[in-house]
């Protein structure tokens, strides 16, 4: 599948498709450049790049969804701006302004908009903002120079499940984050760290990893690539900890669940509450909500068991969230931005 001809937009996986450009501006001498547009996949840096050797890396991930009636809408961008900030602010990088975070992403996406998947297909572009250190160090030093790139890709659910329950494993044996560390900011490092512990539960069946909190392993920290939730007695219950990353689809989610009636509680999980959840599941911008089948304990050989088919709650909260991302409903809590023209 190379050419948009060939795409099948209601079957896109969550992967690298190329589009026509990507954006990418420079921050030099202290101050950030003019946005620069170019149709090349490859970037051409300092081998002694800070991104490279010492992880001055961080990214972002959000959507571009077509919606019932035609326009494109961005979901909550300015989050995602703000932790792009935090995340710079975090392993010492140059700080990319919101206003330029926006024009990066409003020109990739109006320059690719014929990726932008049809409404009723499911499928969204993802946006892909990162920034890494692009200046020379060779003691450990934040770089002098930053690069910011915004690159768009089509896609569909992360889990090829899509809305159906996925089996995920919880392991005890790996951390993604420590405490103090750097689990609460999008950086490349947390992503690297996870690897080992996911790539075994793909080979062992499961299509995510679970990870308890690092220092008692006690509490659900979250999934690789998404917060946990689980549902009881018409309660929204979620993870706090401080090595977790501030979802902005969980925090959505808290609202609407508190709109639809249910008390929402941010608190540590304690694992043992998992026997007691009628729904459970991820959720993130790729992972949209991902319903949990079952959470098996890898190490204590204990399955938790939720369900071959989507909760009620998990279901309605699905309906209502993807509902205002395609402008299907009134934005009531005015998270969308339309993108005119497009
Ligand atoms: N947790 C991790 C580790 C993630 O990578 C992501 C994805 O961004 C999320 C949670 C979900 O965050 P968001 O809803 O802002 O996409
Ligand atoms: C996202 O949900 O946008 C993510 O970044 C998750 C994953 C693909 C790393």
């Amino acid at each position: 599948m190379d050419t948009i001809e060939d795409i099948n937009w209601g079957s896109l996986p969550f992967g690298y498709f190329r589009t026509d450009y990507n954006v990418r501006c420079t921050y030099r001498d202290g101050q950030w450049g003019e946005l620069e547009v170019t149709d090349s996949e490859y970037i051409s840096i300092h081998m002694a790049a800070t991104g490279l050797h010492y992880g001055q890396e961080a990214f972002e991930g959000l959507k571009a969804y077509r919606g019932a009636d035609g326009k494109v809408r961005l979901f909550r961008w300015q989050e995602n701006a703000r932790r792009m900030r935090m995340s710079a602010s975090g392993i010492m990088m140059a700080i990319p302004p919101e206003e330029l975070f926006f024009e990066a992403i409003d020109k990739a996406v109006r320059m690719n908009a014929r990726f932008i998947p049809p409404y009723g297909t499911g499928s969204s572009l993802y946006i892909r903002p990162l920034l890494f250190g692009s200046g020379a160090q060779v003691g450990v030093k934040p770089a002098k120079e930053y690069m910011l790139v915004v690159f768009v890709t089509p896609v569909g659910p992360y889990f090829k499940e899509g809305f159906n329950p996925v089996k995920v494993q919880l392991v005890r044996d790996y951390d993604r984050a420590a405490p103090l560390g750097t689990g609460h900011i999008k950086v490349g490092g947390n992503y690297a760290a996870s690897l080992r512990a996911a790539e075994r539960a793909h080979a062992e069946g499961y299509a995510s990893v679970l990870f308890l909190d690092a220092k008692e392993k006690k509490f659900i920290d979250e999934a690789g690539p998404a917060n946990f939730f689980g549902i009881r007695e018409m309660s929204y219950i979620t993870p706090k900890s401080c090595t977790i990353l501030p979802s902005v689809t969980n925090k959505s989610i808290e609202v609407i669940a508190a709109d639809l009636g249910l008390k929402v509680e941010r608190r540590p999980v304690p694992v043992e509450e998992l026997e007691t959840f009628e729904e459970a599941g991820a959720c993130g911008t790729a992972a949209i909500i991902s319903p949990f089948k079952s959470i098996f304990d890898r190490e204590l050989k204990k399955e938790y068991y939720y369900g071959e088919t989507a909760g009620v709650w998990s279901t309605k909260l699905y309906n209502t969230l993807r509902a205002i991302q395609y402008g299907e409903i009134e934005d009531k809590f005015g998270w969308t931005t339309i993108l005119e023209g497009i």
